[in-house]
């Protein structure tokens, strides 16, 4: 997977991806990070690649202009049609099965923006998928970038050490994970549950479904629900 990062800021990505797992899976050739810097595609003598809104108001908003440019040369190193993924926080929430969809890509174009936002016109001229990462604003869309190449990363066969961990996770069934347990047995005085060190495996899976349910019922409710339905239409089909 090539993730190439439109950005003001490659040293943001660059340095957070370039860390633990994602550095590991960069090493192995599973993923590669291309982070272009929009400032260099201006035509702005001064380097400038925001300006006013018209209709007035605070801020910036970055120009069609320098960001069009930067997807152009993106668009010339390869002859795929990558998908163009803008962070921000008008977009849809961002999901773990959003996260499984886009590692099936070859390349994916994610755009930051900056400032007040991007100008209306080049959105809607490239990109395909407007994402959020949560009902919150960021200064820019890099640590949310970050979010997306992290979850969908370790989406790709080979990048998490082990290819079942990745099975276990929360989500996967539509629940949360169950708690989990180390050594020692018996720390601050509190036990490991009895059933974990049965070794009955049978056993063991029932109680982690069981606490999984439990543990999506008391604090995602919504996710419950969810996941009482899809279990209900599977048993009707
Ligand atoms: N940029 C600023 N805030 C954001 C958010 N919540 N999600 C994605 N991109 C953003």
């Amino acid at each position: 997977m090539i993730f190439h990062v439109m950005t003001l800021f490659p040293e943001m990505i660059l340095q957070g991806a370039g860390q633990s797992i994602l550095k590991r899976a960069m090493e192995k050739g599973l993923i590669s990070v291309d982070a272009v810097n929009i400032r260099d595609y201006t035509d702005n003598k001064h380097g400038r690649v925001d300006d006013y809104t018209y209709g007035g108001g605070a801020g910036m908003l970055m120009q069609a202009q320098p960001v069009y440019d930067t997807y152009r040369a993106i668009r010339e190193k390869t002859d795929k049609d990558p998908k163009v993924i803008y962070l921000s926080p008008q977009g849809r929430l961002f999901s773990h099965k959003d996260a499984q969809k886009f590692a099936l890509e070859d390349e994916l174009i994610l755009l930051c923006g900056h400032y007040e936002g991007i100008d209306e016109r080049v959105i809607e001229e490239i990109v395909t998928d407007e994402v959020s990462i949560g009902d919150y604003v960021l200064t820019g869309g890099e640590l949310a970038a970050l979010v997306v190449i992290d979850a969908v990363s370790r989406m790709i066969p080979g990048v998490l050490g082990n290819d079942d961990s990745a099975k276990g996770d929360s989500f996967q069934n539509g629940l949360l994970e169950y708690p989990q347990y180390s050594r020692p047995e018996v720390w601050r005085g509190k036990r490991v549950p009895e059933i974990l060190l049965s070794g009955d495996h049978a056993k063991v899976d029932e109680w982690r479904l069981e606490q999984s349910r439990l543990r999506t019922m008391q604090r995602r409710p919504d996710l419950y629900q969810k996941y009482l339905d899809d279990e209900d239409a599977c048993n009707r089909q």
